[in-house]
């Protein structure tokens, strides 16, 4: 592969020592609790990979909502990307970052008249929830000039539920979308009434998702397509955006497809939809961006256990919400380094990666096997890069550690610095 970097190819433990060792030559780490590097000539490849294996002319809108830094988000914008926005605020980092307005898909489910206005009148890609939404969209219509950008309606296709449940919303029941299966006679009235109305939108999870569902899911948005255009003679329907989706291996036991597997699914069971009639939409977040995440933490104390050893780090529940409070849906890989950055080698024994939080379920791992720690070691966090910081909480009040960015060089850039005290005490003030 011409970009050095194969989609899905995780960093492995030779290439986190690199960086490690790197960092800690380079002074990175001094001071520092914990740090997070992304790789971004990594995650720029999976974007590249995406712009060659959809038809030209797809827009592949990156998930702001799996890493919203916006260096990051820059990063993938300068390489072709576009940005899928979740809130108000996704849309202010997408323009942030450099994103043409046309470029940002405007998702969120719960977007107020004052957003929707907004997002009309910049020409953002809208995709509605529900018909209470398109209805608001009628009202402003007739109040806006003629506002440029697409709106899609997004329907729930009503596939087989993923195996996450919180993250699977694609099937009958979920709670996002217009259902294909009971509303289809009103979809197509929607449809009929506006003509401007021209996007088709559907998301069916996050990891968890086989490819028979994304595709299932794909392929009934198409045949739905198709529908509208033939009962009402016109090419209505032009944008079908796909969403995102596509899972990743968090885990070396993981196998998840890859994106060659997926297009060539689409492919052979929608032929026309990898045609190019139509322009496509992807919004993924997780697959491009998680494996390019590595954190990085001090072991501040190591205590006894029953049959162990408890590890205190400095990234629990703050940082890997999910990990800690849904243990069996989302885990990690870790590699014990030494305090210069070097593999710890060794009888491995079991150790429990606690938390810095005070509540005793702030433990990111139980009973993992690894060489004997002391404090001042390192533990490295594999597959960080989505869903982490974008889900930092505030509990105890520590603050976001630095991010650097690594580059195709090896050099390290700062992303963002770490939150200090002061800021933490601004953040919680009056104004
Ligand atoms: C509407 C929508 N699009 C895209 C995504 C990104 O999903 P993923 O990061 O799994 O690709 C999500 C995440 O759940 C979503 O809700």
């Amino acid at each position: 592969m011409s970009d050095g970097h194969v989609w899905g190819a995780r960093l492995s433990p030779e290439e986190v020592e690199r960086v490690a060792v790197a960092m800690l030559e380079r002074g990175l780490l001094q001071g520092e609790r914990a740090v997070v590097v992304h790789d971004l000539e990594r995650m720029r490849a999976r974007v590249r990979e995406l712009t060659r294996r959809f038809p030209p002319g797809t827009l592949h809108a990156i998930a702001v909502k799996a890493n919203p830094l916006v260096a990051v988000l820059r990063a993938a914008v300068e390489v072709g990307a576009g940005l899928e926005c979740a809130s108000l605020e996704e849309v202010h980092l997408a323009l942030a970052a450099g994103c043409p307005p046309d470029k940002i898909v405007f998702d969120s489910p719960a977007k107020t008249l004052e957003e929707l206005e907004f997002g009309l009148a910049r020409g953002l890609h809208l995709n509605l929830d529900n018909f209470d939404e398109l209805a608001r969209v009628d009202a402003l219509r007739g109040r806006l000039p003629a506002a440029p950008g697409v709106v899609g309606l997004r329907i729930n296709p009503g596939v087989s539920a993923g195996a996450i449940a919180i993250t699977s919303v694609g099937s009958r029941g979920s709670r996002f979308g217009v259902a294909l299966a009971s509303e289809r006679g009103a979809i197509l009235d929607a449809f009929r009434r506006r003509p401007w109305l021209t996007g088709l939108h559907v998301h069916v999870g996050s990891q968890g998702c086989s490819i028979e569902q994304l595709t299932d899911a794909a392929a009934r948005t198409h045949a739905l397509a198709d529908a509208i255009d033939a009962e009402l003679g016109r090419d209505q329907v032009r944008a079908l955006d796909l969403g995102g989706g596509l899972p990743t291996a968090y885990l070396a036991s993981d196998a998840p497809p890859s994106l060659a597997d997926y297009t060539r699914a689409l492919a052979e069971r929608v032929p026309a939809l990898m045609s190019g009639a139509r322009r496509l939409v992807t919004e993924f977040g997780r697959a491009v961006q998680a494996g390019c995440g590595l954190a990085i933490s001090r072991v501040e104390y190591v205590k006894p256990a029953d049959g162990g050893e408890l590890a205190v780090l400095h990234l629990g529940a703050d940082f890997l919400m999910r990990a800690v409070y849904h243990p069996q849906d989302w885990r990690h890989e870790f590699i014990a380094l030494d305090a210069s950055g070097r593999r710890k080698h060794g009888p491995s024994r079991p150790v429990t990666l606690l938390g810095p939080l005070c509540f005793g379920g702030d433990v990111i791992a139980r009973a993992v096997e690894l060489p004997a720690l002391t404090p001042g070691d390192l533990i490295a966090i594999r597959d960080v890069g989505a869903y982490t910081l974008s889900l930092w909480s505030r509990h105890c009040n520590r603050g976001l550690p630095r991010v650097l960015g690594l580059e195709r060089d090896g050099a390290f850039t700062v992303l963002r610095e770490r939150e200090r005290p002061e800021d933490v005490v601004s953040f919680w003030s009056e104004p």
